[in-house]
């Protein structure tokens, strides 16, 4: 065993499934207390239907069935082994893993996650010469027209190594094929998606599209943004981009960068613009400090990038439209949060660097990004537009807006400098500015730490309701039986200590997972510790099998679980199962019966027997009648 026990409780003790979902940039919306839902990293879907539950630290997808313990989430992510997992967690949450003898298997194990990176990252880079090859092929012709007519030069087209994404299904697939790329690789790094109807096939991300390598900071290809041009697709937007994934983080990968960070020393500002296009028309006009996260999905990851590169300003020049200016508050807090001083371009309406170019060249790009004028002021400017009337609601409305763009400055003289500058604008005490901003910045930091502590209940649960989920009585599988079972003994302890009383209540039951799980609870229960049991679970194996993990992640009884009537609805909810369980008993015995009377067909005492079930069975059936319907 590579890692010692003590390392991975520390490791599980530290680790947080939600806090892992994040960093794989799940959007984690409140699903309930303590569990989170977001769309499922294992199948296509666009509504969420894959869950977390941080009190036990599992997931379950409803849509595909995916589902198990921490360990396996970071497992099937990162597409490694329970030693890889460890490694990772171990990483991200600071534990040291004591050097070990016989570290071999773990060894290995790391080169061969070296040596599968390494091919996805080959990979995209040839992907980036097949795409270029194809555009100056035949089949490139209408996508070089394109570019031609957006006066995009075979000089730019080299540099940025622009290319062409065939029509079809599987023209990438084909090509990596031929090249001894694996179908994992291509799903892995994004370039083809998971056939839902052949596991055998993978098809082709980027159809019929004019296709930007997106590079890391080391200028290495990660990712693609693949534009449309000609005729509209039927499938995706303007733009098709590559997901999330092991080799491409959008929130921390800007366009350009690698280029623009060897300017910065020469110009001392950053550019940030919005897309591939925007950065490309300004580097052609000699402004090679921009770069772009590719639209306005700018993040505090994107600020610090550009903060370490020790440039002390960032331009904003972000499009003349309503999203444009929204987008333009919102990073402005984000960049002067990390000690960058902030000036604003404002692109004329319906505008953008790149159409600036193409319209007026380089020297009206240039004279547009001079004129840049610092964000308090812009700030102000705006909110005095859209609090025009000079009331003293506008007023305060005015002060609240500014003092959230004041409140993110890092340096103290320079926000007592703006309080002053905004008491003078708008003839109000300085003093009360200085208070408010105080108030907001204390009341900023305690959102801040809230935001640290674990998840919360975030949204009003759904309104109750008294019904008790009819599986029971209207599905007959054995194994639905024992995951209702297994799931009111892990959210209601009284009803696992009830069920506990009596060791043999699961005969009846089929072996499955769920049973097997139950079996462990109500031991445990039996012992006294139903809590640490289900803990135990949550680390078990069993809890790998989506039968197990739905029921660890959500309660069909969850909506009982406020109201005073609970009670009841529970027995109730226990009476039809342990029905359930007598009938099925019932059945099985008689079918022995029958089995043995067709032999011995006059066997007096079996046919009394035979009788005295059909009784009991038909008395069952009278109670699953009577039982009120929800
Ligand atoms: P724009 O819509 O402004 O596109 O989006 P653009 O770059 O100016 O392209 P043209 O000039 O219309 O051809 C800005 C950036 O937002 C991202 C792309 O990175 C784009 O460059 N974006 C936009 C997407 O990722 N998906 C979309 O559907 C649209
Ligand atoms: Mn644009």
């Amino acid at each position: 065993m590579p890692i010692p026990q003590e390392t991975i409780d520390e490791i599980l003790r530290a680790a947080d499934i939600a806090d892992v979902a994040r960093a794989f940039r799940f959007e984690l919306k409140p699903a309930g207390q303590s569990t989170w839902k977001a769309c499922c990293p294992f199948h296509h879907e666009k509504t969420p239907s894959f869950h977390i539950d941080t009190s036990k630290q599992v997931f379950h997808c409803f849509g595909c069935g995916e589902g198990g313990s921490l360990v396996t989430l970071v497992k099937k992510l990162v597409n490694t082994d329970f030693v890889g997992a460890m490694q990772w967690l171990a990483q991200r949450y600071n534990i040291p893993i004591p050097e070990q003898t016989n570290g071999g298997e773990s060894a290995s194990e790391a080169a061969r996650r070296r040596q599968y990176h390494d091919d996805g990252m080959r990979l995209l880079a040839e992907a980036a010469q097949f795409y270029q090859e194809r555009l100056r092929s035949p089949e490139g012709a209408e996508a070089r027209q394109y570019l031609a007519e957006r006066g995009i030069d075979e000089e730019t087209i080299q540099r940025y190594g622009l290319g062409f994404a065939p029509d079809g299904w599987d023209a990438t697939a084909t090509w990596a094929n031929e090249h001894g790329f694996s179908r994992a690789l291509l799903t892995a790094t994004g370039l083809c998606l998971q056939s839902e109807k052949n596991q055998e096939r993978v098809y082709d991300r980027f159809r019929n599209r004019l296709m930007f390598p997106i590079c890391n900071e080391l200028g290495k290809v990660v990712a693609f943004s693949g534009r449309v041009f000609g005729a509209k697709p039927a499938d995706g937007g303007k733009y098709v981009n590559s997901p999330e994934s092991e080799f491409f983080h959008k929130g921390r990968v800007l366009y350009g960068f690698h280029i623009a960070r060897q300017a910065f020393s020469h110009s001392k500002w950053a550019l940030v613009c919005e897309g591939q296009l925007d950065v490309i028309a300004c580097h052609r006009a000699g402004l090679l400090q921009a770069l772009a996260a590719q639209g306005t999905a700018f993040t505090e990851d994107h600020a610090k990038m550009i903060a370490k590169t020790q440039v002390p300003c960032a331009h904003l020049a972000f499009d003349g439209d309503p999203a444009g200016h929204k987008a333009t508050l919102r990073t402005i807090k984000l960049l002067q949060s990390v000690g960058l001083q902030v000036l604003i371009t404002t692109i004329p309406e319906s505008e953008d660097p790149d159409s600036i170019f193409r319209k007026g060249g380089p020297a009206a790009l240039q004279n547009i990004m001079a004129q840049a004028e610092p964000a308090i002021p812009f700030v102000f400017r705006i909110a005095c537009q859209n609090n025009p009337d000079g009331s003293p609601e506008a007023r305060s409305a005015i002060v609240s807006e500014m003092l959230e763009v004041i409140a993110t400055l890092t340096d103290e003289v320079t926000a007592i400098g703006h309080c002053q500058w905004l008491a003078g604008q708008l003839r109000l005490p300085e003093e009360t500015i200085r208070s408010l901003l105080t108030q907001k910045r204390a009341a900023n930091a305690e959102a801040e730490q809230r935001a640290r502590r674990p998840p919360v209940y975030a949204v009003a649960p759904p309104p109750p309701s008294l019904s008790v989920p009819k599986l029971v009585l209207e599905n007959d599988s054995a194994n639905a039986l024992a995951t209702t079972l297994l799931d009111l003994a892990v959210h209601f302890q009284s009803i696992a200590e009830q069920l506990s009383q009596d060791p043999d209540i699961l005969n009846p039951l089929a072996e499955c997972p769920a049973k097997n799980a139950l079996t462990m609870l109500l031991a445990g229960t039996a012992d006294g510790d139903w809590e640490g049991t289900i803990s135990a679970l949550t680390r078990n194996d069993l809890c790998n099998d989506p039968s197990v993990s739905a029921v660890l992640v959500k309660s069909q009884f969850e909506n009982l679980t406020e109201l005073p009537e609970r009670d009841g609805a529970l027995q109730q909810a226990l009476t039809d199962c342990l029905n359930r369980l007598q009938a099925i008993k019932l059945q099985t015995e008689s079918a022995q019966l029958g089995a043995q009377l067709e032999q011995q067909p006059d066997d007096l005492s079996a046919l009394a027997e035979a009788a005295k079930l059909a009784r009991e069975r038909q008395q069952l059936r009278h109670a699953r009648k009577r039982r009120p319907s929800s």
